[in-house]
């Protein structure tokens, strides 16, 4: 199965995707977190990224395009099938993905849109915690009981350097501006799948798996 996630920054697309990756058994693919790993090694990439990330801006098309069209040639891809997140953030990577997917014979599935009002996303985005050691993603606004360490594994939690209030602001226009209108490219495809991203984790996986049929 391939598939894609999206939806406003902090709609919980990576949370549902550890559930995805776990019971569809697919490759967890993000953009974010491909560029955060450049940012921690240290790379070319990772230097490039970080400007644009710390604004809340996009990383350019023709440097993200070229970073998914290698990730998507690789052999595991086509063995495991896929939940790539985070991309396509812009039309233009949308056809460029129409493009790389048909040149490694690969099919989209379906088109996941987790939907959460604006206001609901503020304080999930300042209130998210993330594991250094294993990237588990917790809420301390949420959940009262995390503190600074990692519930699953013990390892430090910190807060990405994007999660402060006006880098979010930016980030939520940039999706309205620049990623909203993907939506209606999967729409026009019939793929789209839309589901309510404003209920308990549980609960929003349970309706992924009837959209996708268990
Ligand atoms: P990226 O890492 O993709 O960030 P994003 O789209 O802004 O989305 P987030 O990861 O912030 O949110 P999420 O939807 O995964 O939510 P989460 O599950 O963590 O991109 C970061 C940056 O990288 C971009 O701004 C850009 O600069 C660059 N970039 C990446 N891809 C790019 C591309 N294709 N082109 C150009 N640039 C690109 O949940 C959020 C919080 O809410 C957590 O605390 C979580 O615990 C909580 N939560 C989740 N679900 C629920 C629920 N159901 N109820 C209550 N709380 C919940
Ligand atoms: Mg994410
Ligand atoms: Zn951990």
């Amino acid at each position: 199965m391939n598939l894609l996630i999206m939806g406003r920054p902090g709609a919980g697309k990576g949370t549902q995707a550890e559930y995805i990756k776990e019971y569809y058994k697919v490759l967890h693919i993000s953009t974010g977190d491909m560029f955060r790993k450049a940012i921690a090694d240290g790379t070319k990439l990772g230097l490039e990224a970080k400007s644009y990330m710390d604004k809340g801006a996009l990383v350019p098309d023709s440097v993200t395009i070229g970073v998914v069209r290698e990730r998507l040639s690789c052999a595991d891809v086509k063995e495991q099938g896929f939940l790539l997140d985070g991309f396509p953030r812009t039309l233009e990577q949308a056809e460029a993905l129409t493009e790389i997917l048909k040149d490694n014979n690969l099919k989209l599935d379906a088109v996941l849109d987790v939907n959460v009002d604006v206001d609901v996303i503020t304080k999930r985005m300042v209130g998210r915690r993330v594991c250094k050691e294993c990237k588990k993603t917790y809420n301390i606004v949420f959940d009262k009981s995390i503190k600074d360490k990692c519930p699953s594994c013990g390892g430090d939690l910190y807060q990405r350097t994007d999660d402060n209030e006006e880098t979010v602001v930016n980030r939520l226009n940039v999706y309205e501006k620049q990623t909203a209108p993907v939506l209606n490219y999967y729409a026009k495809q019939n793929i789209l799948k839309t589901v309510n991203g404003d209920q308990s984790v549980d609960k929003v996986f349970s309706d992924i798996k009837s959209v996708l049929g268990e």
